[in-house]
């Protein structure tokens, strides 16, 4: 019997006014894993009243205060790690191991969030006229909505409402509807661990109608989203009239470069890992692999050889190590992105067909596939198929490997495999993406640096470390004049020197 779950919103525990629902399934075979409220325009209003009403009193909290909330709440997620790993696999699909790390990214970022409770530095410095101070200090924004992918159920929701707590915001969480269920306990461990009531609500529903609502609400003053470069320009253009603080973290055509010289095995590793790990469906999944010609013919045949191999399967299962994709839409526009691949001529070398042996045709699974002699121009090469299919592109030398890379409508993540120190350093210089790796793959991020990307990636915006407390909060500069008269900046400092 799957679970009926309720929303937080205004400090109850409610479902939608409408009374109506939605399930979430599990991708691997599907199984029922709950019943979620399906909300609309009149919850979130519900939920937008009751933020600002708790922001009057949340952002006079103490800072260090909020911090401590936070350490219960990293603490609580440790010791529920393993449960709350176990229910991703079941609602996405993602393997154990992965999921675990998903909830690790989350406690990180509650640790590291809670520390910033003593810090959210600001700065001063020194001031042109005598008998005068100057700071800049940050303060919190008011209501934040934080709308959220399903790839990564309790990271990345993590990585927004964490530092938007600490800042001294009060949020509105939307999570997917494919991890609505995560999303909801996730909230209940803030609830648990003493947030005030208001600080934090979940609404769940479709993104249209609650995004959008949620967006366009005036209560709410900026907004973080991840998700499809097509729905970012949308929620930025349904923010744009009320001028909101938008952060966008989209798309990403993630490249991993190999040089003549690289430690093949560890580039494969490197690979295997970022292109078929989370079954291709991070924003920093590798989804290109571009190879310089003298191992270009070994690099694909070893890569197709453990692509056909990898074990496909239920996450929950020890000997699996790719798990399905997160629904059958997924299933078919992956499917739709290989049948474009072959028209436009790529050589399909490995997988290229939806997975049905064994049981799989219960669930969402597809072989993990691999193209090569693929034309950087190529659609495959080009646009975002969030799923386990690789493109290889053989090139000349690192300057066109550069080049390639840096040739798409996106810029999250890249890497190169190299041994020489020079071919590392330009790359690192030249690659055009918000993450390098050198000798790693394109996945990995850790929550102390920023994350985000160039172009179709983004808006310049970053999460994470000192760019996500920048996120959720605006500056003020502050003038304290102790002299008793009037001093006029720029204006009164010609003779303040004599010498
Ligand atoms: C995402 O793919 O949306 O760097 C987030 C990584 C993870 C986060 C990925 N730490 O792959």
């Amino acid at each position: 019997m799957a679970s009926v779950y309720y929303n937080y919103i205004a400090s109850k525990w409610v479902g939608a006014l409408s009374g109506e629902t939605f399930a979430s399934y599990n991708p691997a075979n599907g199984e029922l894993v709950g019943q979620v409220p399906q909300c609309g325009q009149a919850d979130v209003e519900r939920a937008a009243e009751g933020a600002a009403a708790a922001y009057r009193q949340w952002r006079l909290v103490p800072a260090p205060k909020r911090g401590e909330i936070l350490y219960r709440v990293a603490r609580r997620l440790q010791q529920e790690k393993e449960r709350l790993a176990t229910l991703m696999t079941r609602e996405m699909g993602k393997v154990i191991a992965e999921a675990r790390g998903d909830v690790q990214e989350a406690i990180d970022m509650a640790y590291y969030m809670a520390g910033e409770g003593r810090r959210l530095l600001g700065y001063t410095a020194p001031v042109e006229l005598p008998d005068k101070f100057g700071m800049a200090v940050r303060e919190p924004i008011g209501v934040v909505a934080c709308i959220t992918p399903w790839n990564f159920p309790i990271a990345i929701p993590g990585w927004k409402i964490l530092p938007a707590l600490v800042a001294g915001n009060t949020v509105i969480f939307k999570p997917a509807s494919d991890t609505a269920v995560l999303g909801i306990e996730f909230v209940k461990i803030f609830d648990e661990e003493g947030l005030p009531p208001g600080v934090l609500s979940v609404v769940t529903g479709p993104g249209d109608a609650v995004g959008e609502a949620l967006i366009s609400h005036p209560a709410v003053k900026a907004v973080s989203f991840t998700g499809s470069t097509e729905a970012g320009r949308r929620v930025m253009a349904l923010a744009a009239p009320g001028l909101k603080k938008v952060g966008l973290e989209l798309g990403g055509k993630n490249a991993i470069l190999v040089l003549d010289d690289a430690n093949l095995d560890l580039a494969l590793d490197g690979i295997v890992w970022s292109a078929f790990g989370t079954s291709g469906q991070r924003c920093t999944a590798c989804s290109r692999v571009i190879v310089q010609r003298g191992i270009y013919h070994e690099l694909v045949e070893r890569l197709a050889a453990r692509a056909r191999g990898l074990k496909l399967g239920d996450g929950l299962l020890p000997a699996t190590e790719v798990g399905p994709v997160v629904n059958r839409r997924a299933l078919d526009r992956i499917e739709g992105y290989v049948g474009i691949g072959r028209q436009e001529g790529a050589r399909l070398v490995a997988g290229g067909h939806v997975a049905t042996e064994d049981g799989l045709d219960r669930g969402c699974f597809y072989a993990p596939t691999l193209f090569d002699e693929v034309r950087p121009d190529m659609r495959i090469a080009q646009e975002e198929i969030f799923g386990p299919v690789l493109s290889i592109i053989p090139v000349r030398d690192l300057a066109d490997a550069i080049e390639v890379n840096n040739a798409t409508a996106y810029g999250l993540s890249s890497s190169i495999f190299t041994q020489d120190i020079n071919a590392a350093f330009r790359a690192l210089r030249d690659l055009s993406t918000g993450i390098v790796y050198i000798n790693a793959g394109t996945i990995g991020a850790e929550i102390q640096f920023p994350f985000g990307g160039t172009r179709g990636t983004g808006n310049g915006h970053r999460e994470a470390g000192q760019a996500g407390i920048d996120a959720y909060t605006e500056w003020k500069a502050v003038y304290v004049d102790y002299s008793g008269r009037l001093q006029r900046a720029q204006i009164d400092t010609d003779d303040l020197v004599r010498v």
